[in-house]
């Protein structure tokens, strides 16, 4: 199985406590670690490592589908996980720390008004945990876009949404369950609430304060996922495309 983050502040508390190793990598910027998990199964764990150039961690969508394309095609994964932390909505009930599992994925942010492209921008990716993994989490649409802010028109569509599912909103997922849907791989996706967008603070401020603690949520996360996984139930996973969820959102991008 293979694990994929974008921040090693996310990643850290896993590999710590499984010990995991570093190994050589299979794309330059990309961290490379491996072990076994705590039933002794193999696994492996890719970071997207750090840029260069500003020496801070290569979040956000290209990265994230990179080092998707990348770990699958290299470690053959049966099962992918992404763990990450996530903006969560005051109106869906979400608390820092919370843990949410996604069921669905879209874009926020690829807008192309165009016949046919406009659906295939919001993307759409289902991947149907059953109801019996991690039932202690809430199932969530993740919705994913490459800025931790938000425009005033993503906001109102976001809110929107959010009075008829639960919401949470990040930077890598629905590129990674695009590259799982084209390799036919099932994902997990796990996300820990750092931030309320919908809250009274700004997301960059509460972000980095609840980093630390997400991350810790997360990594207990990501073990219940574990065990569920050699219990079999990955197997039950189903992959779709939501055409029904891609136009509910379209269609709240087409009221101003
Ligand atoms: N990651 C954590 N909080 C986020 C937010 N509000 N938006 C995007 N990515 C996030």
């Amino acid at each position: 199985m293979l694990l994929l983050y974008a921040m090693q502040a996310e990643a850290d508390p896993f590999i710590e406590v499984l010990g995991l190793e570093r190994r050589e990598s299979c794309w330059h910027p990309f961290r490379v670690y491996s072990g076994r998990d705590y039933e002794g199964h193999e696994l492996t764990v890719m970071t997207s490592g750090i840029d260069e150039f500003y020496s801070v961690d290569n979040v956000a969508t290209q990265n994230a589908a990179v080092m998707a394309a990348m770990g699958i095609k290299t470690y053959q994964p049966h099962v992918v996980i992404n763990a990450g932390t996530a903006g969560g909505f005051k109106a869906c009930g979400a608390k820092i720390g919370e843990v949410f599992i996604g069921n669905n994925f879209v874009y926020h942010d690829r807008r192309i008004p165009i016949p046919g492209f406009s659906s295939f921008g919001i993307g759409g990716f289902q991947f149907s945990p059953p109801a019996e993994f991690c039932s202690e989490f809430r199932k969530a649409v993740i919705t994913t876009g490459n800025s931790l802010d938000i425009t005033a028109n993503e906001r109102r569509v976001l809110m929107e949404l959010a009075k008829g599912y639960v919401v949470v909103k990040e930077m890598e997922a629905t590129a990674i369950a695009e590259m799982c849907f084209q390799a036919r791989v099932p994902l997990i996706a796990i996300k820990a609430i750092t931030d309320l967008v919908d809250g009274e603070r700004c997301s960059q401020d509460e972000f980095m304060q609840n980093l630390q603690l997400a991350s810790h949520s997360l990594q207990g996360a990501v073990a219940c996922a574990l065990r569920h996984i050699s219990n079999g139930l990955v197997r039950q996973i189903t992959q779709a495309r939501n055409h029904w969820l891609v136009d509910v959102i379209l269609a709240l991008f087409a009221e101003k």
